[in-house]
């Protein structure tokens, strides 16, 4: 019987040397109270036996995809959602191909393109194998669907050769496990009544104007509707909110303190003046650049030269507010609008601006998310990426709040 407190792992393995490995996994998987269901691909079989699994996991290892009798015990469909979380280890080149082509020829890949649950891989293959293009690209589209990944490490391979490619031992496995789980109860699935009772929370919401003379600015699409969203699940939440807005259209939110500001200077001024602060969630569109010098009359057509706009660069509030130290809040969040490579350049802001939590959106022509009432967004954390799918700026918001009241329970435990 699964003990309190363990989940339920399904492991797929891959025919690799680095087999070996998972079964120490699955026992130590089971030390720390999981529940593991294995499933082996007809290749995984030419190295360990079933059985060896069976006998360290407890259980038996389904055979194949057509078994009328297990198929009676528990379809594949099930099997790929009756788990809390699905780990690929060894995921060979192979595996890695077909998960990323979407295949489904064998009872493992089924599972794989059946589930509904989040997926953590583990790559175990020569290092000429790892660096081929074709493997590169299949990664960065298991990337983008959302895939955790732990590994490959550098060393001494069973082929003889040395570089990235050997499988991450198990401990390092079982830490991105727990931690992958640990994320995914906050993040996903985390979805009751979340108490921020007792904490101040400070959100920036909006565009900023950054004015070139008295009448004119620099501007940007931000509508402000999912920042203020945010501030009104805050509040529903119990926080103390502190919104600071850039010019909206939106009526300030209700049981919140909302400071109006104009241009990024201004918000960053008045979001430390908010401080101290448990939590800080950037949703504001800020404009990168300013002018140089506002113009302190309105800048007169002369003749036929056009005048040249010269800029600078504004403050990063969140990296400002993000950056280690006494004063800093204990959990930062912010948002990443990107036309192209989405998921790459969020990891990158993640790790630039010390951020704890990444909100992840597409943006670009034919997209309405600025200014629209849906978004469909990826919430990057430490432990991996994760798509949500597509929802109201309301409910993003609320799901962002249980999250984020969840991670700041566990933090003070
Ligand atoms: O670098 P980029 O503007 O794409 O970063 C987006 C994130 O950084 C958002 O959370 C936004 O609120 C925040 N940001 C900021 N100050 C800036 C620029 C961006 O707080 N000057």
């Amino acid at each position: 019987m699964e003990k309190a407190g363990g989940k339920r792992i399904l492991l797929i393995v891959g025919g690799g040397i680095a087999v070996y490995k998972a079964l120490e996994l699955v026992r130590l998987l089971r030390r720390n109270d999981h529940t593991v269901r294995v499933v082996m691909t007809e290749a995984a079989k030419h190295f360990v036996t079933p059985l060896s699994f069976a006998s360290l996991a407890g259980t038996a290892v389904p055979e194949t995809l057509f078994s009328p009798d297990e198929e009676a015990r528990m379809s594949h469909i099930a099997l790929s959602r009756d788990a809390d979380l699905v780990v690929v280890a060894p995921a060979t080149a192979d595996l890695l191909a077909r998960m990323a082509q979407g295949l489904a020829d064998d009872l493992a890949t089924t599972l794989l393109l059946a589930t509904d649950k989040p997926v953590l891989v583990v790559p175990a293959m020569n290092v000429r194998m790892w660096m081929h293009p074709a493997t590169q690209r299949n990664m960065e589209t298991l990337r983008a669907d959302g895939i955790a990944i732990v590994g490959p490490e550098n060393g001494d391979m069973a082929c003889g050769e040395y570089g990235p490619g050997r499988m991450s031992e198990p401990p390092a496995i079982l830490a991105a496990i727990e931690t992958k789980l640990a994320a995914t109860s906050h993040i996903a699935h985390n979805l009751t009544e979340p108490n921020l009772s007792g904490h101040r929370v400070i959100i920036t919401s909006g565009p900023t104007h950054e004015p070139i003379d008295p009448v004119r600015y620099i501007a940007n699409r931000s509508s402000g509707k999912q920042g203020h969203a945010i501030a009104a699940a805050a509040a529903a939440a119990g926080a103390e909110v502190m919104l600071v807005s850039g010019p909206v259209s939106l009526p300030d939110p209700a049981g919140v303190t909302t400071r109006h500001v104009e241009t990024a200077r201004e918000m960053l001024t008045a979001v430390e003046d908010c401080l101290p602060a448990s939590l800080f969630i950037a949703a504001a569109a800020v404009a990168d650049w300013r002018p140089t010098d506002s113009a302190e009359e309105k800048i007169k057509k002369t003749g036929n030269v056009p005048p040249l706009l010269s800029l600078v660069e504004n403050p990063d509030i969140l990296a400002t507010i993000g950056r280690p130290g006494p004063g800093r809040p204990r959990l930062v969040v912010g948002f990443a609008a990107e036309t192209q490579n989405l998921l790459a350049h969020a990891q990158a802001k993640l790790e630039r601006k010390k951020c704890d939590m990444l909100v992840a959106n597409h943006v670009g022509r034919g997209s309405d998310v600025m200014g629209g009432d849906s978004n469909q967004v990826t919430v990057l954390t430490r432990a991996g990426a994760e798509p949500w799918p597509p929802l109201s700026k309301k409910a993003v918001a609320e799901r962002l709040i249980a999250a984020c009241a969840s991670l700041l329970a566990e933090s003070a435990r």
